[in-house]
């Protein structure tokens, strides 16, 4: 057994791990509202990655709703496996393992992806491999970079925001975290009151950049030689701002609200992001996550690493938002190790990053 309770072990009548036959993962997403399965060849070239977005369903609650995503999730998930396959132009019979993401996410959600990947599994007698979703927004990049390690990873999501460091391939340490919102949680709550569509980042991104001035908001620094981030007085602060301007009958420019959040958010990550790179002789930076899609913060990040000289490596837009190609990609390292998980793999909604390292 690894750390991660799952169990070591080769299968026999697939092709070797390191082996010189092509792997195909086939893997399945489902940890929060994208349905996703994708099939990916040694961990890096993509041959089908299927996303069915339930945000239309949400958006009319402001959010997702649990119970309406595993559902949604049980409607389409035979489908999008069957169309990966047909989209890869591969035969079950050819797949060498089937990823499926363990967590974390929301349980519910996360069970319907990891019954359906077992049940195709079990029934194609294939070795089953379970997944940390951030390990997989991280590995993300090596679908489309060469990764040099050490390297240091800003994984920015709705759920997480998180310096990681990668000492060497999949071996991960959190050096700094959310101590409150994530990222794009705080996107999507100042995007809400600004009464814009869930989800609020891009509405916030675009904005941001139409803005011809901007409103002065705190940054949260904390301590000197911390990693750690806080985003909820930044929320709390723009709804002060907003509400006394509500109070004294000023009409407050949207766009100005948007870009002085937006400004805040990027100067804290941004700089902390640096100097961690800086303190851990990391080669290269990571970018990670669906606010990777943000490009005030894209651009900032492209100028203070060229400063550094530090190489930037950030997914396609496409890759930054929940996708099983991502999924299909951290699974590769356990495949190589011969590290496979047992048929009574539990969804772990509270999965931890380092408990999953190779
Ligand atoms: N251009 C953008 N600027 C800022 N935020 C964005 C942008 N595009 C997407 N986002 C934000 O990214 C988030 C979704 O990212 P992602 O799909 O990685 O999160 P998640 O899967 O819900 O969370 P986690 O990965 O932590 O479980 C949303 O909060 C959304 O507002
Ligand atoms: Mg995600």
């Amino acid at each position: 057994m690894n750390e991660q309770g799952t169990k070591d072990q080769t299968v026999s009548g697939h092709p070797s791990p390191g082996g010189e036959r092509p792997v195909y993962i086939l893997a399945v997403e489902t940890s929060c509202d994208e349905t996703s399965v994708s099939i990916v060849r040694d961990g890096q070239e993509i041959l089908a990655n299927v996303v069915s977005s339930q945000i239309e369903t949400h958006q009319r609650f402001g959010g997702v709703v649990p119970e309406v995503a595993s559902r949604k999730h049980v409607e389409s998930i035979t489908w999008i496996l069957a169309e990966a396959l047909e989209k890869a132009g591969l035969r079950p019979d050819q797949l060498s393992a089937v990823a499926v993401t363990q967590g974390p996410g929301l349980v519910g959600s996360l069970l319907v992806g990891m019954v359906a990947a077992k049940a195709f599994a079990c029934a194609m007698e294939l070795p089953l491999i379970g997944v940390h979703h951030i390990a997989g927004h991280i590995y993300a990049n090596q679908l489309v970079h060469q990764l040099k390690y050490p390297l240091m990873a800003l994984v920015v999501s709705g759920g997480h925001t998180e310096l990681v460091f990668v000492e060497s391939e999949g071996r991960f340490r959190i050096i700094g975290q959310t101590r409150d919102d994530a990222a794009g949680e705080a996107y999507d709550k100042v995007a809400r009151a600004l009464k814009l569509p869930y989800p609020g980042g891009p509405h916030i991104d675009r904005l941001a950049h139409e803005a011809t001035e901007a409103v002065t908001l705190p940054r949260a620094w904390l301590e000197p030689d911390s990693y750690d981030f806080s985003f909820s007085g930044l929320k709390s602060a723009v709804l002060a701002v907003l509400n006394q301007a509500g109070m004294k009958g000023i009409a407050l420019e949207p766009s100005a609200v948007a870009r002085g959040f937006q400004d805040s958010v990027i100067d804290v990550l941004v700089e902390k992001s640096l100097r961690a790179v800086e303190a851990f002789g990391a080669k290269q930076l990571l970018l990670a996550g669906g606010v990777a899609a943000n490009k005030g913060l894209r651009a900032r990040l492209e100028a203070r690493c060229a400063e550094a000289g530090v190489p930037l490596l950030a997914p396609p837009l496409s890759l930054c938002t929940d996708n099983a190609a991502m999924i299909a990609a951290a699974a590769f390292l356990k495949y190589r190790r011969g590290q496979f998980a047992p048929f009574d793999m539990k969804a772990e909604p509270l999965l931890k990053l380092e408990a999953w390292s190779v």
